[in-house]
């Protein structure tokens, strides 16, 4: 319990108005126990009558009961607690800079829902548990782990060479641990790529329809966010403004439409950066799970002139919460790029990356991928054929054969009817994404996406029955 005296004036009345506030701002909650008085006089060096004074107030007035021989206690006050921090700081004197009124806070999942089909969330009952605990606890009794030193900002060497040789086999990128950084996820990857590429006012690039945090991201950077259309064939480079300074793609799997970026685009998009200088950032987020075919290789593999930087994370194939991502990215601006993570966070946990790198390195990891992949393979072919079967006269699937989502054109309907749709489903339990919540300019698509990371396979059928039923009766 903090209580500052500074010597003057009633010192119990100054006691008493601390530690109400401290109960009324929630910090202290019913049950807590405060300082015996004899302690607390001590430590403020006041005489004990002073604090008892204070006490005695405090239970007078229904903040605190005392139960002779036990102690003081907050008592049920039935005040609702934390309201007076709350009007403080929305009302009180103190402003954010006017971009951060501008930009909203993207939803945050949590909690669970009966037919979850919400994009860009794994299976969390497919983790595995067991082996990661063992891995955690081995890395915490490396010194390492435990060391009083802070780590090195680019990651722990461990996880870097892990990164380094897992996406040289699994996606044709060759790297060197040296090109490698770990970051909290995606998100902070791009985070300092804008830091080291943007000044306020530089004009990105990113794909629209697109994923909703980095445009807000970017724009908090002071960045001019543009949205450029996709088609079929990913990003319509012709589309791109000229003084783009960055790019921000999904070449693998446009996020959220799905379809990969033809190499007729990604050679036009390299040629079209080497053209206006400009720099592109390739978000490498869910391509672990392929379903059929090859995969196209990153736009890093086929660029020639060091333009392209390359992100992953493992939100997708591990877990969110644990926030771990890296980026790939050449030379010139690895220097610039540690310092950007030092000033940031200095570095990211080592505890999880010395548990991911063993992983990686002891075969888990490709195993866990794999495993994980039959699953959402099925749930893919799931929906994928439901799509094609029940909802023929409402929705056009998107061909993808990659990933946790599918998503489907309207082919009549309006964003708003779609958004019709998405409230009598959620009356229904069933939850899903209307593509034009995604997108960037003012001109939003109509279409749904579905993912099948948070629903298993048995709720599937149930769940698209349900969906059917609030696009019509036919
Ligand atoms: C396009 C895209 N990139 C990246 C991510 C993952 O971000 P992070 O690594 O910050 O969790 C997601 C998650 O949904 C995504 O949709």
């Amino acid at each position: 319990l903090h209580v500052t005296l500074d010597g003057h004036g009633n010192l119990s009345g100054e006691i008493y108005r601390q530690i109400r506030r401290t109960i009324l701002t929630g910090q202290l909650r019913p049950g807590d126990r405060l300082p015996p008085s004899r302690e607390l006089a001590r430590m403020l060096a006041v005489a004990r009558a002073t604090v008892t004074t204070a006490y005695e107030q405090l239970a007078a007035e229904g903040f605190v009961t005392s139960r002779t021989g036990s102690g003081t206690f907050v008592a049920e006050t039935g005040v609702r607690t934390g309201r007076r921090v709350a009007r403080t700081s929305s009302e009180g004197s103190l402003r954010p800079l006017p971009t951060w009124k501008a930009i909203k806070m993207p939803i945050v999942f949590e909690a669970p829902v009966p037919f979850d089909f919400r994009t860009g969330l794994p299976d969390a009952s497919l983790f595995p548990h067991r082996t990661w605990r063992r891995l955690v606890s081995g890395a915490l009794r490396s010194g390492d782990a435990a060391s009083p030193y802070y780590g090195q900002p680019a990651g722990h060497r461990s996880l870097r060479e892990a990164i380094a040789r897992h996406v040289g086999i699994s996606r044709g990128v060759e790297a060197s641990a040296d090109d490698v950084i770990i970051t909290t996820g995606t998100q902070q990857a791009l985070d300092l790529l804008a830091r080291v590429l943007l000044a306020p006012g530089d004009l990105i690039a990113v794909e629209d329809p697109c994923y909703v945090p980095p445009p807000r991201l970017f724009r908090s950077h002071g960045a001019r966010v543009v949205g450029v259309p996709v088609d079929d064939e990913g990003l319509v480079v012709d589309a791109l403004p000229r003084h783009a300074r960055v790019v921000y793609v999904t070449p693998s799997h446009q996020y959220p439409l799905g379809m990969a970026m033809t190499l007729a685009r990604r050679s036009a998009l390299l040629a079209w950066a080497e053209r206006n200088n400009s720099t592109v950032i390739e978000d490498d987020y869910d391509s672990e799970f392929r379903f059929d075919g090859r995969p196209l290789e990153p736009l890093w593999t086929i660029d020639a002139r060091g333009r392209v930087i390359y992100v992953g994370s493992f939100s997708k194939t591990m877990l969110p919460r644990l926030r771990l991502g890296f980026l790939i990215a050449p030379p010139s601006l690895m220097p610039a790029l540690h310092t950007a993570k030092f000033m940031a966070d200095f570095h990211t946990s080592t505890l999880e990356q010395i548990a991911l790198a063993r992983f990686i390195d002891d075969g888990g990891f490709a195993r866990h991928v794999r495993k994980a992949s039959r699953v959402y393979r099925e749930r893919h072919a799931m929906i994928a054929e439901t799509i094609e079967r029940d909802f023929a006269p409402y929705l056009e699937l998107v061909p993808s054969a990659t990933g946790l989502h599918l998503a489907a054109l309207a082919r009549t309907a309006s964003a708003d009817d779609i958004s019709a749709v998405a409230q009598r489903a959620a009356a229904k339990g069933v939850v899903f994404y209307p593509l034009s919540s995604l997108a960037v300019g003012a001109k939003a698509r109509a279409g749904i996406l579905l993912g099948y990371g948070a629903i298993a396979a048995e709720q599937i059928p149930e769940g698209m029955r349900r969906l059917r039923r609030c696009f019509g009766k036919s």
